[in-house]
Formats: C-alpha cells, sequence, structure tokens
C-alpha cells in the first residue's frame, strides 16, 4: 500500500508552495491548481538550516570534494551538498592528518554543507561531530549505509543498521556534541532478511536526529536493484512530519522523483552518481520537474566544466594527486559522447597538467571537428571503485 500524500494532513513541507532556488518561476505539476501536495521542488529546513531546494549532492567518496561540490552547486544549483564520509578516529590521530583537512576544506559559496561521519564509538563520532563543526558544517551527518566489507567487518556503516539502539546512542552523543542538527544516512536494513528501517528511524529521531536520507535499498542489493519506495514509504509514515525524509538510490529522473514522492511521500531527493560529470542534472530536475525543457550542454561548454573542475583540483591537491583524482573523473564529463571509452583509457595513463591538457585538447578538438562519430556512450560510476559507498 502506498502512502497517500494528497490524504497526509501531517507534513508542513508538502504545503510549501516551491521554488527551485535557481531562478525558474515555480509552477505546480499538472497545471495550476493542481495541489500543491503534488509539488516536488520546494524549499525545505533541516533544523535551523533552510535549503532553497530540496535537491542534494549525495556523499561520495573519493568524489564530492570542495571543487566538485562548488559545481554542484554553481551550475546545478542544487539546495544542499555534501562530503564524503569522515572517519571518527581519535583527536591525536585526526590533528595530524592531513586527510581531514583535505575532506572538509569547504568555502563560503557551497554552504549550506552536510559533513558526515562515519564510525560506531559514540564518544569518537561525538568528537568528530565538534571537530566537523569548527571545520564549518552546517549540518552533521551520520553514515549508516556503507556496504564495503571493511565497514561491514568494523561494525560501521550499513552494520550499524542492525544495531538500532546503538544508533541511538551514536545519535545521541553527536547531538549533544554538536549546535549543528544531527540527521542520518540509512538503507532499509543490512540484508533483506534484517529491513531495520524503522527501529533505525525511531531510535535516531527520538534521540535528536532532525533529518533521514533513505537509500532505499538494503546493504547487499547493488545499484542495478530497483529502489524499494514501500520500504521508504513506511519510513515516512512512521516519522514525525516535522522531521524531512530525503529519498536516495537512482534518483536521478523526473519520473524517479515523482514516483519518490507520490508513493513514499519523500520530502527531498539525494543524488550521487549521475551527478559526476553532469551538475546540469540538479537544474534540468528543476526545470522538468516544474513543467520545463532540459538543458543540453553544448561539446564547448562540458570542456570548459571539465577544464574549470581540474584547475580546482589542482588547487586542492596539487599537480600529482590531483591528476590522479582527475583520470577517474574526468570522462564523466563526456559521458554520452561518442568515444569516451576510448577517452577513458587515454585518462588512466594521464601522469601530468600538460598530458591532461594535450588528451582533452585532442578529444574535443576532435569531437569539434566532427571526426569522432558513432553511438553515445556511456560510463557508470560504481562504488567498488573507490571500495566506498552507502
Ligand atoms: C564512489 C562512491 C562513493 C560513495 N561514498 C559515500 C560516502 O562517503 N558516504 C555515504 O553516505 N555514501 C556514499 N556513497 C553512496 C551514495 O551517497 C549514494 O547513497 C549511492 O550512490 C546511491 O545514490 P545514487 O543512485 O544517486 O548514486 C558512495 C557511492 C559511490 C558510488
Amino acid at each position: 500500500m502506498m502512502h497517500d500524500v494528497e490524504n497526509d494532513p501531517g507534513n508542513p513541507q508538502d504545503r510549501v508552495v516551491s521554488g527551485d532556488g535557481a531562478g525558474q518561476e515555480p509552477r505546480a505539476p499538472g497545471g495550476a491548481g493542481a495541489p500543491r501536495s503534488r509539488d516536488y521542488i520546494h524549499p525545505v529546513s533541516i533544523g535551523d538550516v533552510h535549503l532553497t531546494n530540496n535537491l542534494m549532492l549525495a556523499p561520495m567518496a573519493g568524489y564530492t570534494n570542495v571543487a566538485f561540490r562548488l559545481i554542484a552547486k554553481e551550475v546545478g544549483g542544487c539546495g544542499l551538498v555534501a562530503t564524503e564520509m569522515v572517519a571518527a578516529i581519535g583527536r591525536e590521530t585526526r590533528g595530524q592528518t592531513e586527510r581531514f583537512r583535505v575532506l572538509t576544506r569547504n568555502l563560503p559559496q557551497e554552504r549550506p554543507i552536510a559533513m558526515q561521519v562515519y564510525g560506531r564509538e559514540p564518544e569518537l563520532c561525538a568528537e568528530t561531530a565538534a571537530a566537523l563543526e569548527k571545520a564549518g558544517a552546517d549540518i552533521i551527518d551520520l553514515n549508516c549505509g556503507c556496504p564495503v566489507k571493511k565497514a561491514k567487518q568494523s561494525g560501521c556503516g550499513v552494520a550499524l543498521m542492525r544495531e538500532p539502539e546503538h544508533v541511538g546512542r551514536i545519535v545521541k552523543a553527536m547531538v549533544a556534541a554538536t549546535s549543528r542538527p544531527v540527521t542520518v544516512k540509512m538503507r532499509l536494513g543490512y540484508d533483506a532478511q534484517n529491513r531495520t528501517m524503522l527501529e533505525v528511524a525511531q531510535a535516531s529521531v527520538e534521540n535528536g536526529a532532525l533529518a533521514l536520507c533513505v537509500h532505499a535499498r538494503t546493504g547487499e542489493s547493488k545499484h542495478g536493484v530497483p529502489v524499494d519506495l514501500s520500504g521508504l514509504a513506511e519510513v515516512r509514515r512512521a516519522t514525525p512530519a516535522r522531521i524531512p525524509v530525503f529519498a536516495n538510490g537512482s534518483m536521478d529522473t523526473a519520473a524517479a522523483i515523482r514516483a519518490a514522492k507520490d508513493e513514499a511521500g519523500a520530502d527531498g531527493y539525494m543524488i550521487g552518481r549521475a551527478a559526476c560529470g553532469d551538475p546540469w542534472l540538479f537544474r534540468n530536475l528543476m526545470a522538468e520537474l516544474s513543467g520545463g525543457k532540459r538543458y543540453q550542454p553544448s561539446i564547448s561548454e562540458r570542456r570548459a566544466l571539465l577544464a574549470r573542475h581540474f584547475d580546482l583540483i589542482l588547487d586542492l591537491y596539487g599537480e600529482e594527486r590531483g591528476v590522479r583524482v582527475m583520470r577517474k573523473y574526468a570522462f564523466f564529463y563526456c559521458n554520452g559522447l561518442p568515444g569516451v571509452r576510448k577517452f577513458r583509457g587515454d585518462f588512466c595513463r594521464l601522469a601530468s597538467r600538460d598530458d591532461f591538457a594535450r588528451a582533452t585538447d585532442a578529444f574535443f578538438g576532435q569531437l569539434e571537428r566532427g571526426e569522432i562519430t558513432g553511438e553515445a556512450e556511456h560510463v557508470t560510476l560504481v562504488e567498488d571503485e573507490s571500495e566506498a559507498g552507502s
């Protein structure tokens, strides 16, 4: 039985007349007079943080660094961006790591920003939450979804879905340690036999979490498995209306967003893989969902944005590491163009800034001159590439 959004009197967010926060006219789907509860894109608040729209860039280890977040914000206009997970390790270790600094580096233009804690010891998670607040987090999230082996073995990430009470303890400690709103990113359960989303949602909210994001799959489901909106709907129904529930998992088309709203009552949508190389996606979804048209960036726009992204990455990581980071990323800007698989191969061998410039010149030059023809080619980001994800 699907959640009946129309008849749900509870959620004030559903009644907000929506703008997209990106300069487009608000328009109710279905034309004038359509019920407001059917508005898909609207502002949303998480505690004292007000988001201009309810589209969010997902945390992705190795991808959602400050460079990409800034681009997602500037080009896509998403309402919230998130850092990748930050391990809850001791203060001494954390203080010494360059990693903490790089992971949490942020810019005023990308705010509001959520930063994510990955761990299981309440004290360490609390201490990390306080450090993230100091580093500039507007919202602090707890990772209860990472499905990689290491997470499962250490009782972190999705393994926490097996311990709802413990999640409650972690959330309580984090809430006590920070003045920022604490949120929880979860799955439907550890696996199909252990669907604990309601228990985890309840423990989180009872201990002070102010929003939930539900990746609507269990821990053993691969990304290709369709999301289970009935599980998301159960969480929405069981959670107080004042707590926004974000939908995650292949929310990258207008149809997917409509389904998450219409069938599960989602208050917002978190997008990960599909935004890589396509920061226009957020703006396009907002346009489509308000009756407008998709914007198709030209080849030269893609090229210019890739170059900007690379510059930001160089600034963040320096040349040696920056080139390595871009190796796995750059070809996403060419997704859907002919020849992208070959381009991907070229990129994997790059070692310097000059190599990068030569390869992009060659590829985009050939494309612009019509020398690369053939079918559109698509590449997909898989979690295993970074040994992370939730
Ligand atoms: C490469 C990669 C890294 C990820 N890293 C994180 C992470 O650090 N924290 C987290 O909560 N989820 C992480 N995820 C999961 C995403 O946030 C998201 O839940 C998942 O990709 C499903 O959303 P999508 O279908 O829009 O990609 C990662 C996913 C991928 C593919």
